[in-house]
């Protein structure tokens, strides 16, 4: 049976609309609108686009964007006078500082010196430990719209086995933190995993964040299973010189198999940006000393 695809544009949507009514209502209690100042250092292609993204994004959720492009030869003395800044910026709910950093800047420095409060990547070590402990943290956003697909798609997810693929700190290690507050039994599988098929054939629910084009096969997964896919990769398309975007997941042979799945683009991509408009509102609110907005 073919699975069902999960519509992360949609859900993205859906999110957008309500962090708009809630920032409308912040708006209308505190007489000012929530923030997110975006800095990017330098020109990478990508980075922009994210940037320029990010921006529209935030204004057309009726939030106030606060962006910053600083020359790729910045110090990093300068980066962190910006931070300090924007740190002591009472319009600034939220800071990102789009990574990865020029060589000549200490990303973990710059990430280090971001008001925790104000953190809605989520990586600072302050978050990422309350995470850790079950405290309320500002949660990286991928991750965070990761598990919203997967309560939005099964419920209650407690008593399932979750294989995560992955050990980054942005992606693989928060999304374990969170599966296990749902009280999933939780696998972190990495490069150095033993029989990587057999662990993940045990998972309930897989969430793939490699960065290796269309790895996990179809012969990999457990009937039913449900497969969040948080690969962006570009590979050479069939005609001569043409590239596509491909997931961590072999979305061909994947589908015959697990119950439902996140397609690359169109998954968890669209999440990412919904949610940190949802973090931005999140940290607006607690910096206000307003209860947390209900619905995001
Ligand atoms: N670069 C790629 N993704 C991200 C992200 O989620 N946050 C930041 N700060 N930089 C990124």
């Amino acid at each position: 049976m073919a699975a069902s695809v999960i519509d992360g544009k949609a859900f993205a949507e859906g999110l957008r609309a309500r962090v708009g009514k809630a920032g409308a209502a912040f708006e209308a209690q505190t007489g000012r609108k929530a923030g997110l100042a975006v800095v990017l250092v330098g020109e990478d292609p990508a980075s922009q686009v994210y940037v320029r993204s990010k921006g529209k994004a935030t204004v057309a959720a009726g939030l106030e964007s606060f962006e910053h492009r600083l020359p790729v030869h910045t110090s990093q003395a300068d980066l962190l006078a910006l931070v300090a800044r924007l740190n002591g910026d009472e319009a600034v709910d939220g800071i990102l500082v789009q990574l990865p950093l020029p060589p000549q800047i200490d990303e973990k420095a710059v990430i280090d010196a971001i008001d925790p409060a104000k953190d809605v990547d989520g990586f600072h070590v302050v978050n990422a430990g309350r995470l850790a402990i079950g405290e309320d943290a500002l949660v990286p956003c991928t991750p965070l719209g990761c598990l919203m697909l997967l309560k939005d798609r099964l419920g209650d997810l407690s008593g399932l086995e979750a294989v995560v693929i992955g050990r980054s700190n942005i992606v693989g290690k928060p999304m374990a933190q969170l599966l296990l507050r749902e009280s999933c039994t939780v696998t972190v599988a990495h490069s150095r995993t033993r029989d990587l098929p057999a662990v993940v054939r045990r998972a309930d629910i897989v969430v793939a964040a490699v960065g290796r084009p269309e790895m996990v096969t179809g012969d990999w997964l457990k009937p039913g299973a449900t497969v969040i896919d948080v690969g962006i990769n570009r590979v050479p398309a069939a005609d001569e010189g043409r590239t596509r975007l491909v997931g961590d997941v072999d979305f061909a042979s994947a589908a015959g198999v697990a119950g439902a799945i996140t397609p690359v683009p169109g998954g968890v991509g669209p999440m990412t940006i919904a949610v940190l408009l949802r973090n931005t509102l999140v940290a607006a609110h607690a910096r206000a000393g307003l209860p947390p907005p209900e619905d995001l």
